[in-house]
């Protein structure tokens, strides 16, 4: 069978500057908080490797484009560090980063990739960092700030924007579990985190209009669809609708709709939360909702109505319990389960639910360790299973298409193997191999071969 896409489908790829850039000290970049976290805790990342190492796109950009075009990747997210282009937080603006990221848009663009930036992708500046981040309500105005900045520098070049990489991730991750920094677990907290998060991402959007740019503007949102164990128990039915409530519609509902949803308002008043919300915020999320979203899809989530008591500080544990199966189909390498279904129930969730709004899957891929294994005489990776991947969640993007899906493109994670944070490189994604012991040597895998078919001819056969 032919799985034929929408003309003018997007096929592309995914990065972030702070994963794909290193050069972390050059250009007067300032700190951001994997510069810090990572020269207090060097243990905490995988093999000692740490974020000035991150494929050097910082110097090599022409060449990792030229490979990129090869392997068939016609649009392209990066994001703009944000310490790469405001020096302080006086807002000084740094001339060599804005330099660098016009280069690397001509560059995309002389090579007909579509340049696609994102404001924030997890990584804050150092010297927000000391001032409480994004629990600080200053940071709104300095990351309104630094938006602005960017459009008028960018936005001539650029049509499509977003304010944040899954927002969601900075108080899940920094303020419950711990693995991105300051790696605390206090609930207040987190909900401040994310409520000052959504009201700059609407700041932004309100900006851009108030700018009158040519584009559009959306919000990547990792969507992660919840599965509970027996759908016929009412209490697993709503242990997943509140892990929904967290970890989906909190930025979901505003981003899109305009509001957050009432149940998790009185979810956070059951718990005593307060939302630091001032007079006139609401208006302002109200009125100034995507164009677009970004879909990142990795796996689903497993849940199940709790049957052992919670203990600790508050956590959205208290609230479910994960379960696994026979037969789970799971990337051993990352720990990820892989179900293709889960992308038709997100296209339909937001057919049916948002609007049916435009979207693209911003992110899906693979993460497998140890790589070379799979590498052939002439040293390309044979790596069959990350096409078979891609094959298997595109089969029912398509099927959603044809049932009325409003969704544009799809990018993979990533085009070229880069940094995963404290994993580092261990679990590699890329449609190009990137030898870091080897001066970041680029090498297309045969997924780079393969997808360079899929976009130019718009499909695959199966
Ligand atoms: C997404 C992020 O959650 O998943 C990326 O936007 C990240 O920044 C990617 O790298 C893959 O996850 P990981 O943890 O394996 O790098």
């Amino acid at each position: 069978m032919r799985y034929q896409f929408p003309e003018n489908f997007m096929w592309g790829g995914a990065s972030s500057g702070p994963q794909s850039e290193g050069g972390s000290c050059e250009g007067r970049k300032a700190p951001n908080e994997w510069d810090y976290w990572f020269s207090i805790n060097p243990e905490r990342f995988y093999n000692n490797v740490g974020p000035s190492r991150t494929s050097d796109f910082y110097h090599k950009y022409k060449e990792y484009i030229k490979m990129m075009k090869e392997a068939g990747v016609k649009s392209y997210r990066t994001s703009i560090q944000w310490s790469r282009v405001i020096l302080n937080r006086e807002g000084e603006v740094n001339p060599e980063g804005i330099q660098f990221y016009h280069k690397v848009i001509d560059a995309l663009r002389e090579a007909g990739i579509e340049p696609m930036l994102c404001l924030h992708h997890f990584d804050l500046p150092y010297y927000w960092v000391e001032k409480g981040g994004f629990e600080n309500r200053d940071i709104v105005e300095a990351y309104t700030h630094f938006a602005s900045v960017c459009f008028q520098e960018f936005g001539k070049k650029v049509t499509y924007w977003t304010t944040f990489n899954e927002p969601i991730i900075i108080p899940e991750t920094g303020y419950f579990y711990q693995r991105h920094y300051p790696a605390v677990c206090d609930a207040q907290r987190a909900v401040n985190v994310g409520y000052h998060i959504q009201l700059s991402s609407s700041c932004a959007v309100r900006e851009f209009k108030r700018l009158g740019m040519p584009g559009k503007i959306g919000i990547v949102i990792n969507l992660t669809p919840s599965y509970c164990e027996n759908p016929q128990d009412e209490k697993d039915v709503q242990a997943s609708k509140t892990v929904d409530l967290i970890f989906n519609r909190s930025f979901l509902d505003p981003s899109v709709l305009g509001v957050y949803p009432k149940e998790l308002k009185e979810l956070l008043d059951s718990e005593n939360l307060t939302v630091p919300v001032k007079e006139g915020d609401l208006d302002i999320i109200r009125q100034n909702t995507v164009d677009y979203l970004g879909v990142n899809y990795y796996h689903p989530r497993r849940v199940k109505a709790r049957v052992t008591p919670f203990e600790g500080p508050l956590m959205p544990d208290k609230y479910f319990e994960p379960y696994t199966f026979a037969g789970q189909k799971m990337n051993t390498s990352r720990g990820w389960e892989i179900y293709e279904p889960a992308v038709y129930d997100i296209a339909m969730n937001i057919k049916e639910n948002y609007g049916n709004l435009p979207w693209y899957i911003s992110e899906n891929g693979m993460g497998i360790m140890d790589e070379e294994q799979f590498m052939d005489a002439e040293g390309m990776v044979q790596d069959d299973y990350r096409i078979e991947f891609i094959k298997g969640h595109l089969k029912y993007l398509h099927k959603a298409i044809e049932e009325g899906a409003n969704c544009f493109g799809y990018h993979l994670w990533a085009p070229f193997d880069c940094w995963s944070w404290s994993n580092a490189y261990k679990n590699r994604y890329g449609l190009l191999r990137v030898d870091i012991t080897d001066g970041c040597k680029i090498t297309m895998k045969k997924s780079g071969k393969w997808f360079y078919t899929l976009s130019d001819t718009n499909g695959f056969d199966e």
